[in-house]
């Protein structure tokens, strides 16, 4: 069970729905240095620590030839998250944004994504930089970076548009 964090004065929950439309596999698990989500770095960006993460065997084979790349996705499921916030008021900006205005791990589907470092793979564990979640947090799902693609140089970030 999630843990449930307090709400803040504009924040607005939602009623989830009563069952589940899919599954999914946890195929692994992150480790890191983290352990509580206050020891974590805000994101990616302001974290150079270095993680493991530890495949189920069973999947090891899928990471030949991920070290052709310098960097990967990591889609993992940040399991100490409410999932009914609708609209948040992030401690930083001290008024309301939309859930899927933020990068906030409380979500309907509490999936987070990290680009991280490849600094090394053996057998079932890949070695990475950059990892932002409490140790222990399972993994979804790799995908090798690609710059040509996943990167949108022009792209604005909050504020850029005076909100
Ligand atoms: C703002 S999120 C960003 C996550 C990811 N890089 C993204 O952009 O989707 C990072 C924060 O999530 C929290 N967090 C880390 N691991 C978590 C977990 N397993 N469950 C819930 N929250 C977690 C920590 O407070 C951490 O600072």
């Amino acid at each position: 069970m999630a843990a449930q964090s307090d709400l803040r004065p504009g924040e607005v929950t939602v009623d989830l729905p009563a069952g589940f439309d899919a599954g999914v596999y946890f195929i692994g698990r992150i480790r890191t240095p983290f352990k509580s989500r206050e020891e974590c770095p805000k994101n990616t960006a302001e974290s150079n620590a270095v993680g493991r993460v530890e495949l189920d065997p069973r999947y090891a084979a899928g990471l030949r030839d991920l070290d052709l790349y310098s960097h990967a996705v990591l889609l993992y499921w940040m399991d100490r998250a409410r999932r009914d916030l609708i609209q948040q008021v992030p401690a930083h900006l001290g008024h309301p944004r939309g859930t899927f205005a933020l990068r906030s791990p409380v979500r309907p589907n509490p999936i987070a994504l990290a680009v991280v470092e490849v600094l090394g793979i053996e057998g079932a564990t890949l070695t990475v930089r950059n990892v932002d979640c409490v140790d222990g947090t399972p993994l979804l799902d790799i995908k090798p970076y690609f710059a040509s693609t996943d990167s949108v140089p022009g792209a604005v970030r909050p504020g850029g548009r005076g909100r």
